[in-house]
């Protein structure tokens, strides 16, 4: 595996712990192989959600990717299959396919999941490595939500959530004005945004912005390794969809995104404001920030840490990065 200039091998030696929280998922996909390609990470497990495809086929598609990247190894964990006060609709299947992968048909995998619960195992993994785990929520935040509904001190123990998810000063994807992954559980999203702990938020303001041409695409997909063929199957529908959406051929790189703030947080520029998830209405799923200017009582964002709002990305590196990884 070829090590970037990015990190020292000091700094390579002291690997990032993290737990993806994910519903793979097309681009679920990639930010796994990115992660597991990247020496500065270690995967701790892989917890899965309903959200682009229903838990039981995301939960088959994280082992089949485990399979594929042959780190069987790390264990997945089947979460929430359902949002915590809503149904799931299924509609990410318009993106992802019916089997979150395309419509590629995997062959069922041959590893089992985890027994146990994905929150006991969040909970677990944090309380034996305290101030060590970041959690990478790429998907609803349903599993991260009933982790602070279960243990509502775990803040203090988790290094980071860094997560996919959300729209500051752009618009949504879901609706005008939601991103998926929030708008697919609103009530767990505005759970973690009061959390006390360090939340980084990368969300489409700066996702969509990655976006990946026709000849990005083909690089990635074109590598001899098993990651990249993989990625060769399942891509083509994630893009026919992502290329009407945005008019122009190509997509944006939502959940790689977050990987690489994670590698590389200079690529990136932030806000730091607290957020609060609006729950009602038309703008149900909007991440909105509290901008400090509201002073009355009562202020929403009042008693809320500071997230860091990814609003700027050096587009040009984070691809660049993620293609070396993914041919790595
Ligand atoms: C997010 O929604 C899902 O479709 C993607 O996997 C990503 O996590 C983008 O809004
Ligand atoms: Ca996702």
């Amino acid at each position: 595996m070829a090590i970037n200039n990015y990190f020292s091998w000091r700094e390579i030696s002291i690997k990032q712990k993290i737990i993806i929280d994910t519903d793979p998922g097309i681009d679920d996909t990639m930010a796994i192989f990115l992660a597991l390609n990247s020496p500065e990470i270690e995967v701790l497990g892989l917890t899965t959600v309903y959200g682009n495809t229903s838990t039981d086929q995301g939960t088959k598609n994280a082992l089949r990717i485990l399979e594929i990247a042959s780190r069987t190894d790390i264990p997945v964990y089947s979460g929430a299959a359902q949002p915590l006060e809503t149904e799931y609709t299924g509609k990410g299947e318009f993106v992802h396919g019916h089997d979150g992968q395309g419509n590629t048909n995997l062959e069922d995998p041959v590893t089992r999941a985890a027994t146990g619960s994905a929150v006991d195992f969040l909970e677990k993994t944090i309380k034996e490595n305290p101030g060590e785990v970041t959690l990478v929520p790429i998907g609803p935040l349903t599993n991260i939500g009933e982790l602070f509904i279960k243990n509502p001190n775990i803040g203090k123990d988790i290094k980071e959530i860094i997560l996919m998810g959300g729209n500051a000063l752009v618009q949504g994807n879901a609706t005008p004005t939601a991103e998926a992954n929030i708008r697919n559980d609103p009530e767990a999203a505005d759970i973690v945004f009061s959390a006390d702990c360090e939340i980084s938020m990368v969300g489409l303001d700066v996702t969509n912005q990655v976006f990946m041409n026709k000849e990005t695409i083909n690089k990635i997909v074109n590598f001899d390794n098993p990651a990249s063929k993989h990625l060769k199957k399942i891509f083509p529908f994630y893009v026919r969809f992502l290329s009407k959406f945005f008019n122009k051929e190509g997509m944006p790189t939502h959940d790689s995104s977050a990987i690489a703030y994670l590698i590389d947080r200079t690529l990136f520029k932030t806000l730091q404001y607290p957020i609060v998830v609006e729950t009602a209405g038309i703008s149900r799923g909007k991440t909105w920030m509290g901008t400090g200017m509201d002073k009355t009582n009562n202020n929403p964002w009042e008693n809320r840490r500071r997230v860091n709002i990814c609003t700027e990305v050096n587009v040009e590196k984070v691809i660049d990065l993620i293609v070396e990884r993914i041919g790595s």
